[in-house]
């Protein structure tokens, strides 16, 4: 990887495209078949030759064949039936033996320990005309909130079975949708933040006529592609700001109890857990007018306040809470510093001693 943040793709050499026979035998004739030499410079600067590619969207076994060509193994999974034998095929041509599990995660199970997730989202829109798409094709998926939904929910999955500081990465572009603009590559973004930690995003440029826009249907001038890429690190707050910040809202006049695992490395010291928290979690008392009061305070302060990764602000309903079982209030001070605190309902209904029993 050089330092542009823009790179123009060197089209496949013939032994590396999806071979024409396999490619006549897919319904949509390979349409959504990317390119090796995309994935090769990912694969070499964020895995170690020896370690595994995962690519949860795996169609023609593209990113498994540009791991093998790096010297890494690979494995996949897909939910089309069809196109995973394809796959298999094209990789068992180049004598790449990677497995890959027909389905969609979380369901399936990933078929090996992984190292790196790389991968091409598939686009929203994009239509599965075939009759009988598998359940859960995202191709076929018609809703775009269920559509990101769904994406969270695998992200989510390939988060549990990375290791700490393996990195995630996607590529995916925006969109016209029936003559509609579609952020994807930014709503991406902001399902993979969730998730991950941001390190950087690359602009992949296809060296070919730029398809014509229309209106009509789902569009991409397939000219370009985001590649954006994350990492998992388990963020842990900083104590001290943490620590201020809870003093300030006390002194605010704010009534809250303190449990989970910051509330334990406040008491008994960094000894008492294998490392610092990754946030506090705070019980509030069931009082919708002291909810908002409190989420004023925080927004003046600067804090983002989220539900499972919306953007909210006061004033909020208490049920709103209350389904969503705890908001996160986050914010960095002047050096950086994370303060993260989850809130939750229950403060006099004994919750928070019992979850503090819980998790003890
Ligand atoms: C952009 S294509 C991947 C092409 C691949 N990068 C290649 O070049 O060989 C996206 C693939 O995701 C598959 N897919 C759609 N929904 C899925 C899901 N929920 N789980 C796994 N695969 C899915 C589609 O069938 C399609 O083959």
């Amino acid at each position: 990887m050089d330092s542009r943040s823009w790179w123009v793709l060197t089209p496949d050499p013939p032994e590396h495209r999806l071979p024409e026979d396999l490619r006549q035998r897919d319904g949509l004739a390979g349409r959504d078949c990317g390119w090796v030499n995309q994935m090769r410079p990912f694969v070499r600067h964020f895995s170690r030759p020896g370690q595994c590619v995962f690519d949860p969207f795996c169609g023609f076994g593209t990113t498994l064949l540009a791991a093998a060509l790096e010297g890494r193994s690979g494995c996949g999974t897909e939910i089309d039936p069809d196109r995973a034998a394809l796959a298999r095929e094209r990789l068992a041509r180049h004598g790449v033996d990677a497995p890959i599990a027909v389905g969609g995660l979380p369901q399936v199970e990933i078929p090996r320990p992984i190292d790196l997730c790389l991968t091409s989202v598939p686009y929203f829109g994009c239509r599965w005309p075939q009759a009988g798409a598998s359940a859960g094709q995202l191709y076929d998926e018609r809703d775009y909130a269920a559509y990101l939904q769904a994406l969270r929910d695998i992200f989510h999955a390939v988060r549990k079975a990375l290791p700490e500081g393996a990195f995630c990465i996607a590529m995916a572009e925006n969109l016209v949708v029936e003559g509609r603009m579609l952020p994807l590559a930014w709503d991406l973004g902001r399902v993979l933040g969730e998730l991950f930690v941001a390190r950087e995003e690359r602009l992949l440029c296809y060296e070919r006529d730029a398809e014509p826009l229309s209106a009509a249907s789902t569009r991409s001038n397939r000219s370009h592609e985001y590649a954006l890429v994350f990492q998992k690190i388990a963020e842990t707050v900083c104590l001290d700001s943490t620590r201020g910040e809870l003093e300030a809202m006390r002194a605010a006049g704010f009534e809250y109890t303190l449990y989970g695992s910051f509330a334990r490395w406040l008491e008994h010291g960094p000894q008492a857990l294998p490392r610092p928290p990754a946030d506090a979690d705070l019980c509030l008392p069931d009082d919708e007018a002291e909810l908002n009061r409190l989420l004023y305070w925080l927004h003046e302060r600067h804090y983002e306040l989220t539900l499972w990764g919306e953007p909210v602000r006061p004033p909020l309903r208490i049920e709103r809470l209350a389904q969503h079982w705890y908001l996160r209030a986050q914010r960095r001070d002047r050096l950086g510093r994370l303060v993260r605190l989850d809130l939750g309902l229950g403060l006099g209904l004994g919750l928070a001693s019992q979850q503090q029993a819980d998790s003890a």
